[in-house]
């Protein structure tokens, strides 16, 4: 039953939701801090895997967010410097933090397929999202 599922179990039903119903949601998933150790680690995700399962605070766009505390949407991947690839077909990437109790504590990446898919209806849209999750957790 719903009631009984696991914080994981809940966070992939939002990724595989998230992919299926949004076509240019072709990655979808979580990282969560570990402040201690200032790393991310990957938490429940669908598409393809990829090798970063855990990226340092400041590497790549997630790890630049897991600083910045802000919103990051990417156009192009191929004109960031500090980006990690995770697939060569991924054109463009948001990500957007997870707030608990005013304390980023993680955050939902999303990588496109198509060049140039992310507006600010998509900004507010997964803030609303994050706000769901954190409530979740
Ligand atoms: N592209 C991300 C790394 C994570 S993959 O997109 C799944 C980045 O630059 O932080």
């Amino acid at each position: 039953s719903e009631t009984n599922k696991t914080t994981d179990e809940r966070l992939l039903s939002i990724c595989q939701l998230l992919e299926r119903h949004i076509d240019y949601y072709n990655w979808v998933g979580f990282y969560f801090a570990d402040s201690d150790k200032k790393e991310l680690h990957l938490g429940p995700y669908v598409g393809e895997p990829t090798d970063h399962t855990v990226i340092p605070f400041g590497k790549g766009i997630c790890g630049q967010v897991a600083l910045s505390n802000q919103n990051f949407v990417v156009p192009d991947v191929a004109a960031q410097d500090n980006y990690i690839a995770c697939s060569i077909t991924v054109k463009a990437e948001i990500v957007v933090p997870i707030f608990v109790n005013g304390k980023n504590i993680g955050q939902i990446d999303i990588d496109s397929n198509t060049a140039d898919p992310f507006t600010e209806a998509d900004e507010r849209f997964l803030e609303f999202v994050c706000t769901q999750v954190a409530q979740l957790l």
